[in-house]
């Protein structure tokens, strides 16, 4: 087992979504964190509350990783033993629009992490990935095996840093963990962590908690013809609370890992969004607007994965049920319905 004790992980992107649950969890369970972020899709007002969930501090780096002057200055101050690398850009859409600033941040970014992290003879990367990089390449449950097809720059660039940690960690250089998130939603709990919302979101989970919020707006469905249970996409949603135990566990079980590891991290059963939208109404008594649409492009009909390597390799399995996850977001933004705005920005 993992001597976690005090042991220093460095969290890239660790004041967004992911990272500051991700960060919480590594706090309590006794690692010296510090995180490193541009801030340019979170609040600093984060870092409060993951130093006040977690009752002990971190160090914080401000700089952006397309900056590897400042990342190897933060490398030398801190010199850790690890890196979570969460931070990269993430909006599909966006990706299709604008794909050199997603080469820029998720591969160059990437690449200056890697590099900047080998000069202080850190050799232990866990890596964000996302299941989008199965894309369209065959039916669901996905298997870590399964072939792989992206249909979106974002998934692109998700699968060029793989390949590229792979290459790294094939010569020896480093070991390197590929975690592959399905559908993350939730929140803390204690609602004083979730995801800051984006006007411009269109993730299903932020577009019901508007339709929620404010009457006026709606959820359209994108497709109700699809060879699903009920004609709408079926995903694997993953409470974000369970996702950072998975960075967790893979912490500390990379040492009996192999030098390249890619593991999915999901629930393993899909979810419509007819079935979602019914759960988040059930579970929070509020009423959500719907509109039948034309299908999105890009979308595949049904995405799960078969999440039973990372159950046998390191023990994880999501222990958080669908009303965790529809009332804690509902929690969440209650609490904070502008997210952490004004909060210290
Ligand atoms: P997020 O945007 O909430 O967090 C990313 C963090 O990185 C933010 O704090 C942002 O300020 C920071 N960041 C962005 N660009 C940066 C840069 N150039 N330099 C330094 N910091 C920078 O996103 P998230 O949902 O927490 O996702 C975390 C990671 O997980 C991303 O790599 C994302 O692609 C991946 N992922 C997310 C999902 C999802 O649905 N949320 C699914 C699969 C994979
Ligand atoms: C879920 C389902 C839609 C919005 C993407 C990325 C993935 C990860 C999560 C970053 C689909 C339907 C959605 C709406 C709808 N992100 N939907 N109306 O496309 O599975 O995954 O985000 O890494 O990598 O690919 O997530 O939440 O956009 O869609 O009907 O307004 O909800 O068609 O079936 P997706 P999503």
């Amino acid at each position: 087992m993992y001597n976690m004790l005090k042991r220093k992980v460095f969290i890239t992107g660790g004041a967004g979504y992911i990272g500051s649950h991700a960060c919480v969890e590594f706090l309590e369970r006794g690692f010296d964190v510090a995180i490193f972020d541009n801030f340019s899709n979170s609040s600093q007002e984060v870092i409060n509350r993951i130093e006040h969930l977690a009752d002990s501090r971190l160090t914080l780096f401000k700089g952006d990783i397309c900056d590897f002057k400042a990342l190897s200055q933060a490398m030398q101050e801190y010199l850790p033993d690890s890196v979570i690398h969460f931070a990269g850009l993430k909006s599909v859409n966006e990706s299709m629009t604008d794909p050199l600033s997603y080469y820029f941040v998720n591969v160059g970014g990437s690449l200056n992490v890697l590099k900047s992290m080998l000069t202080v003879g850190c050799k232990e990367i866990i890596f964000s990935s996302s299941a989008s990089v199965y894309g369209d390449s065959g039916e669901p449950p996905f298997t870590e095996q399964s072939a792989t097809n992206p249909v979106s720059n974002y998934a692109n660039t998700k699968l060029t840093f793989e390949k590229i940690l792979e290459d790294c960690a094939e010569s020896g250089m480093i070991k390197a963990v590929i975690l592959r998130y399905f559908n993350p939603v939730g929140a803390h709990p204690s609602g004083l962590i979730g995801e800051n919302p984006r006007a411009s979101a269109t993730n299903l989970m932020p577009v019901i908690i508007k339709a929620a919020l404010n009457q006026n707006n709606y959820v359209e469905i994108f497709g109700n013809d699809l060879d699903t249970i009920d004609g709408t996409g079926e995903r694997d949603y993953i409470h974000v609370a369970d996702l950072a135990v998975g960075h967790l566990r893979a912490l500390e079980k990379i040492e009996s890992l192999k030098f390249f590891q890619i593991l999915n991290l999901g629930v393993g059963k899909s979810t419509s969004v007819k079935q979602l939208i019914g759960h988040f109404e059930n579970f929070n008594q509020v009423r959500i607007k719907t509109k039948m649409s034309a299908r999105r492009q890009g979308d595949v009909a049904k995405s799960f994965a078969d999440p039973s390597v990372a159950e046998q390799l390191l023990g994880f399995h999501c222990v958080k049920s669908m009303e965790d996850i529809c009332k804690d977001t509902w929690n969440w933004v209650q609490k904070n319905p502008r997210g952490y705005v004004g909060e210290g920005d």
